[in-house]
């Protein structure tokens, strides 16, 4: 028998006599990347050893990898050593197939089962498409990413991430497949055609996230499975998308102890639900703990929020300032307060909304505001947007900057990295949600609406479409694809300031070099742009965290940070 090994160094709890902890599930992952015979070492573990090996033996640098964990990438050693064989096929790693599985800014916690039934159910012959179900912060694309991760194996031709949050317009889901896939219009073929030739001989697995935005083109999705008989679908979406062959999969909440009968300190912290939270907190917190003091509040924390992910990430990220028995008292008298006007909703649909509307209540008045204004947004806003946006009139109580760390910090938006390593800063779409709603409520829609037309229009006649600095614009627009989209459609919306509406026609100008790069850009998955879909319904819908859009996603790393943006400059300006 051949034996693989991985060894990787970092600090696990011991429980009951077992190992837990992050540095485990890095090390499963580098073992399943490893062949049969082969030793495989992690970075720390190769700084620790590499003076003291036999004279004999050596470690070789295979580079850095991106493991299955969807974490950032990993530089990995290889063992060589007489007795052994030195040469491997290339590492079961993420690269190993084509994908554009966005990284994931945190570690996922549990869901072993889930990902294995996923795995179960997609891989059976009968299946095409599998849609996973479950309301909003459930952990849906965060299941999704991670089974399209660990099958990526069986699909030769590659595992692709469609993110479909943004897009209210069902029109759009076939530009946005095919860029995803890197099919290009030509000549008089309709798009949907161009995929499905491309799709008909393809083993490939194409996971279309929040399909309940676009549910009036699920036709669209059953017409490619029938068209490519390789390929699979998994989809995530609040309802299921009704097409013939569609099999369904709720995804479970995560797993909550009794608080009536707790268990153990050992037993009660491998519950996912208790042991997200412990995460959480200890991300937010240094040297946060759970004792057999605060145990009994964090379980009935987790409890009352039904284990949902999204609400147990907003509760342990106020662990800086209230212990858990304060979280637990405030949280409960704002979800029986919820319990009047939202009877009508699910039950576990109140729950999360409880827990947005508590994490909104504990912001101050600056914070409040900004995060209102800041649905205005789709797709994404750097620090500069945000500041010409939410402060054109000065008027914001607070420092855009502060305001932004602040709720970086409440987990009510994430950072990832747009290009250049430009922060981005994005809402998962149920937060979106709220923030929308907020923005209604409050009466500067109308205003805020008009202030971020006029960024965009700027941004769209100050770019250089022309000359050296082309791709670093295309770039850049294509970043705003969805906020330009959104400003064309709000420009042509009647009753839309003259002054503003008279600028409209410069937004055909980026609509057109996108598409021109589209065309120009060479053929595979990469490098494809978008035009703006300028004869295309609008909309101004949400965004998702974990945002894949493209081959750019692909790559890019998220840092959600605990305090001050990583890397923002207070001012993002041109190279
Ligand atoms: N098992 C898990 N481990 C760690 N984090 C998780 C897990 N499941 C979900 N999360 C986190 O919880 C949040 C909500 O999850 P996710 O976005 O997958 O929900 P969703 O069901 O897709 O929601 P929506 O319907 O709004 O799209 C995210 O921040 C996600 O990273
Ligand atoms: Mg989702």
């Amino acid at each position: 028998m051949r034996v693989r090994m991985a060894l990787h160094t970092g600090a696990a709890e011991e429980q009951g006599g077992d190992y837990f902890g992050p540095p485990l599930n890095r090390v499963a992952r580098l073992l399943s990347a490893a062949h049969g015979g082969q030793v495989l070492l992690s970075l720390p573990t190769q700084e620790l050893v590499r003076d003291v090996l036999p004279l004999d033996s050596e470690l070789r640098d295979l580079g850095e990898h991106r493991l299955k964990d969807l974490a950032r990438p990993e530089r990995v050693y290889q063992l060589v050593a007489p007795d052994l064989p030195a040469d491997f096929p290339s590492l079961r790693t993420l690269e190993s197939r084509p994908n554009n599985l966005p990284m994931q800014p945190t570690l996922l916690v549990g869901r072993e089962r889930e990902v294995e039934d996923v795995r179960g159910r997609l891989l059976a012959p009968e299946v095409r498409l599998l849609t996973l179900t479950g309301p909003g912060g459930t952990g849906k694309s965060r299941l999704a990413l991670q089974s399209a991760a660990d099958l990526i194996e069986e699909f030769e031709d590659g595992v692709f991430f469609v993110a479909l949050a943004t897009l209210t317009d069902h029109t759009l889901v076939t530009s946005s497949v095919a860029q995803v896939l890197g099919v290009r219009e030509s000549g008089d073929q309709p798009l949907l055609e161009g995929i499905k030739d491309y799709l008909q001989d393809k083993r490939l697995l194409l996971v279309l996230d929040n399909f309940e935005q676009v549910l009036e083109a699920a036709p669209q999705a059953g017409e490619i499975l029938s068209a490519a008989p390789r390929l699979k679908v998994l989809a995530t979406s609040r309802i299921p998308l009704g097409i013939y062959g569609e099999r369904e999969y709720a995804v479970p909440p995560l797993a909550i102890p009794d608080p009536k009968r707790l268990p153990t300190l050992e037993v009660l912290s491998q519950y996912e639900a208790v042991r997200l939270f412990i995460e959480r907190a200890e991300a937010t917190k240094a040297g946060f703990e759970i004792t057999s003091e605060n145990a009994p509040a964090v379980a009935e924390i987790c409890a009352r929020l039904d284990g949902l992910p999204l609400a147990i990430e907003l509760a342990a990220a106020r662990i800086k300032l209230l212990p858990p028995s304060s979280i637990l008292a405030r949280l409960t008298n704002r979800l029986k307060l919820l319990t009047g006007g939202a009877r009508d909703l699910p039950e576990r649909q109140r729950t999360l909304r409880g827990a947005i509307e508590w994490s909104h209540t504990l912001l101050d008045e600056g914070e409040k505001t900004l995060f209102a204004r800041m649905a205005i947004f789709s797709g994404g806003r750097t620090l500069e947007a945000i500041e010409a946006v939410c402060d054109a009139q000065g008027d914001l109580p607070m420092d855009a900057f502060d305001g932004v760390s602040s709720l970086v910090d409440k987990s009510l938006l994430r950072q990832e990295e747009g290009p250049e390593g430009e922060p981005r800063f994005m809402m998962l779409e149920t937060i979106h949600e709220y923030a929308r709603e907020k923005l209604r409520e409050s009466g500067e829609a109308e205003e805020i609406g008009h202030a971020h037309a006029r960024h965009f229009l700027g941004l769209a006649e100050e770019a250089e479409l022309t000359g050296p600095e082309q791709a670093w614009w295309l770039e850049r627009l294509e970043a705003e694809h969805d906020n330009l989209r959104t400003t064309l459609a709000r420009t042509r919306r009647p009753g839309v300031g003259t002054q503003v509406g008279r600028r409209a026609p410069v937004l055909l100008v980026p609509a057109r070099a996108l598409e021109r790069g589209a065309r120009m850009a060479g053929g595979g998955t990469g490098g494809e742009r978008r035009g703006l879909g300028a004869g295309e319904g609008a909309r101004g819908a949400g965004e998702t965290g974990s945002g894949a859009r493209g081959p750019r996603a692909g790559g890019d790393g998220c840092g959600r940070g605990t305090g001050a943006p990583q890397g923002a400059g207070r001012r993002m300006g041109r190279r």
